[in-house]
């Protein structure tokens, strides 16, 4: 989402970076222990951690020795020290294939494809065709849970963020389209001032916030905003009554400080004293969104006040920039041991080798605008507020209503005088996050984003699918086959070979009637197979996995390549996953070991008296407590049969199949002709969180009687 930074056409707004990175007064690391101590207490989590620790002569030998001594700069300049630009905020994006605009320059790309609207309305429409007021429900292919989306989108707002300037690229709209009939309003992202119309260099964005991985949606890409989120005392973060964010008004800042924090308010259907303060603008674009912003910040004074208990006569700064680097520690363990495997597989990276001063970490606008969008593909129609038992506090919001509503969190209880809706802490939405399946990686996208995106739930809103497309063509990012060969993927010559889905095909023989070098890559890339190990297809994975690697080996603070003392170690351990991050700091209690995937299941056996177990196959349903089918199994030739969060079909529009959300179950066996079922049906089962495998939901059936036999006639 755009950030509503005042239209600067053609000026970087944050082209300049004026103060190095600072080390706090007095501040001095403490001994370090071996790294062999090291290695053994980062693996406490529980999981392979996929990097190889250093040995002492190693880290001296290969890597700068200074990052111990620094403060991770909080605008980026000076990360790399040779290159004290790189990954700062206000760089300009780099690219991974040469610009493609139709004029060399500036104009955009892909001048004879049809509107991204039209686009859209053909390939990324998710209305069930037999009913299509209502969206399909899909399941994500690999299990993710809601969080696969929503920490995604967390980490997007640290990574990228490329404003939109003064230029108009309006949409075209068809007549008919609900949508319509006005065009799409468009605004081209603002360029580096040095390139573009009248320099002769093709056009660069800019990026507004800091590369790296680095908490800047927390901490803030300008030591403007970090300053204004500090109390400046004890090394904490603002907060309001009840551990939330700060709020963007006069009770927390000063009208300077609110100028430069700028928190967008999209469809301003609050006024923006409401909205929460935090280091992105776009912190209130969903509740889903903010409760992890509020959770980092929570987790940044809980360390802040741990190490104040243990320090006293530390230094707000001290204790800050302590509280600060465990913190990003943290979250970057998350990612590189909990998101990447679960999105990009588990060998998409090669193995940590340490800090490579040689490489560049800055954002890819391939990665940005094309491949990272891919969550958009994810996310649900509906936010579920849920307890430690897995079942709702109160009604799910719909997302359609959801956008820049802060009300809708609170510590207290209290009804959304916007929607109507009881608020809650962010306790029961991380929860109901871990407790559900995101959409399918595919290229459908659901109504509330594809035509009501902060349109407040009425028709009218925008198209994001749209928006990602038109924004291709504004960076100038080249058709999906360039992109496939720039990445090392070979070009492709028909539509089969970009997905086995004959249905994709035809439409995106209909979407591209050029052929398949017309085809915008952020289409092409989601209509992709995903690969064997990931919930990506080739093209997205090999964007990403490009960048993570980089955002991790160009990254001087990375955090393997950073010293840990005892103390350090055990507060790090304390909260190395998602899972001990939320737990530590809500009463949700009842999480799964890895919160970014949701696994449940039910199973059990059939026997029919009298036959051998698994005689005879046996169908049964999977229903939810309305009678809605969710799925459909047989036994195998051992009689077991079992549902998981990818059984399916479901067959009610707009209900997701499988066991894909915690709730209460229901199994049903199909008798075959003749057939009564002896054991009493089983009660409804309940799930309660990711992980939980009901076993042993057995039935009993008897055949029918066995036919009398015939008697051979006697021969005449
Ligand atoms: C409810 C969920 C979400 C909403 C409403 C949303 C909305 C938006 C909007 C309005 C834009 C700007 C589009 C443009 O004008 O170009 C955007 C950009 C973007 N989104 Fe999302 N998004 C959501 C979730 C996600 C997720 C889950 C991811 C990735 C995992 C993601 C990744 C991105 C990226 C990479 C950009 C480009 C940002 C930049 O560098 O400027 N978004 N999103």
């Amino acid at each position: 989402m755009q950030s509503q930074l005042p239209s600067v056409s053609g000026v970087c707004a944050f082209a300049t970076h004026s103060h190095a990175h600072r080390t706090a007064p007095g501040f001095r690391r403490r001994p370090i222990l071996g790294a062999a101590a090291i290695g053994a207490a980062l693996l406490f989590g529980g999981f392979a951690i996929e990097t190889r620790l250093l040995s002492a002569g190693e880290r001296w030998r290969d890597n700068d020795p200074s990052a111990d001594a620094d403060i991770e700069p909080v605008d980026g300049v000076g990360n790399n020290l040779a290159h004290p630009t790189w990954g700062q905020a206000g760089a300009d994006l780099i690219r991974l294939a040469a610009p493609a605009y139709a004029d060399g320059v500036y104009a955009p790309a892909l001048p004879g494809d049809q509107s991204p609207r039209l686009i859209s309305n053909v390939l990324n429409n998710q209305a069930d065709p037999s009913n299509p007021t209502v969206d399909l429900s899909t399941v994500d292919q690999r299990s993710l849970s809601d969080f696969g989306y929503a920490f995604g989108q967390f980490m997007d707002h640290d990574l990228d963020n490329s404003p939109n300037g003064s230029a108009s690229l309006p949409i075209a709209v068809a007549a008919g389209d609900p949508i319509g009939p006005d065009p799409l309003p468009f605004n081209r992202s603002v360029i580096d001032p040095a390139t573009g119309p009248g320099t002769g260099k093709p056009a660069q964005q800019i990026t507004i916030v800091t590369s790296y991985l680095d908490l800047s949606q927390v901490y803030g890409s300008s030591q403007v905003v970090a300053d204004a989120l500090r109390t400046s005392e004890g090394g904490l973060l603002k907060s309001s009554p009840g551990n939330m964010l700060p709020y963007d008004n006069a009770t927390y800042f000063s009208p300077a400080q609110i100028t430069a924090l700028n928190m967008a308010n999209d469809p301003e259907a609050v006024s923006e004293d409401e909205l929460f303060a935090a280091g992105d603008v776009r912190a209130n674009e969903n509740i889903e969104l903010t409760a992890l912003e509020t959770l980092f910040m929570r987790n940044h004074n809980r360390i802040a006040a741990k190490l104040e208990r243990n320090h006293p006569a530390w230094s707000d700064e001290q204790l800050y920039q302590e509280a600060r680097k465990l913190n990003i520690a943290q979250y970057q363990s998350i990612i590189y041991n909990e998101w990447i495997p679960a999105v990009l597989g588990n060998h998409a990276l090669p193995r940590y080798r340490g800090y490579n001063p040689k490489v560049n970490a800055t954002i890819s606008n391939e990665f940005s605008t094309v491949s990272y969008r891919f969550g958009h593909s994810l996310v649900s129609p509906t936010i579920a507020r849920e307890g430690n038992d897995g079942q709702a506090l109160t009604d799910e919001i719909p997302l359609a209503v959801d956008f820049f509503d802060p009300n809708l969190l609170s510590a207290s209880v209290t009804v959304d005088p916007l929607t109507g809706l009881m608020s809650t802490d962010i306790g029961p939405i991380l929860k109901g996050d871990a407790d559900g399946n995101g959409q399918a990686m595919d290229l459908p996208a659901i109504d509330p984003i594809r035509n009501l995106l902060f349109g407040n739930g009425i028709i009218g809103g925008q198209d994001l699918i749209a928006l990602d497309v038109q924004r291709g063509r504004d960076h100038g990012i080249p058709d999906y086959n360039t992109l496939r060969a720039a990445v090392g993927l070979p070009k492709l010559t028909s539509f089969s070979q970009i997905t086995s889905d004959e249905e994709v095909q035809a439409a995106l023989a209909i979407a591209y009637p050029g052929g398949v070098d017309t085809i915008d890559a952020f289409e092409g890339g989601s209509a992709e197979n995903s690969t064997d190990d990931s919930d990506v297809g080739p093209l997205f994975q090999a964007v990403m996995a490009d960048q993570f690697e980089r955002l991790r080996d160009g990254d001087r603070f990375f955090y393997l390549n950073e010293s840990f003392d005892r103390e350090e170690t055990a507060l790090f351990n304390e909260a190395n996953t998602l899972t001990k991050v939320i737990e530590a700091n809500t009463s949700v209690t009842n999480l799964q070991s890895d919160a970014i995937l949701f696994h449940a299941s039910i199973s059990g056996t059939v026997t029919i008296d009298g036959q051998p177990r698994g005689g005879q196959s046996v169908t049964l349903h999977l229903l939810d407590t309305s009678g809605n089918i969710l799925g459909t199994e047989t036994t195998n030739d051992r009689g077991q049969y079992s549902f998981d969060e990818l059984s399916g079909p479901s067959v009610t529009p707009g209900v997701t199949p499988g066991v894909s959300a915690t709730g209460f179950y229901v199994v049903s066996v199909v008798l075959p002709v003749g057939f009564t079922q002896s054991s009493p049906a089983p009660a409804a089962i309940e799930i309660t969180g990711g992980g939980v495998n009901v076993t042993s939901v057995n039935f009993r059936l008897n055949g029918p009687a066995p036919a009398a036999k015939r008697r051979p006639r006697p021969r005449r």
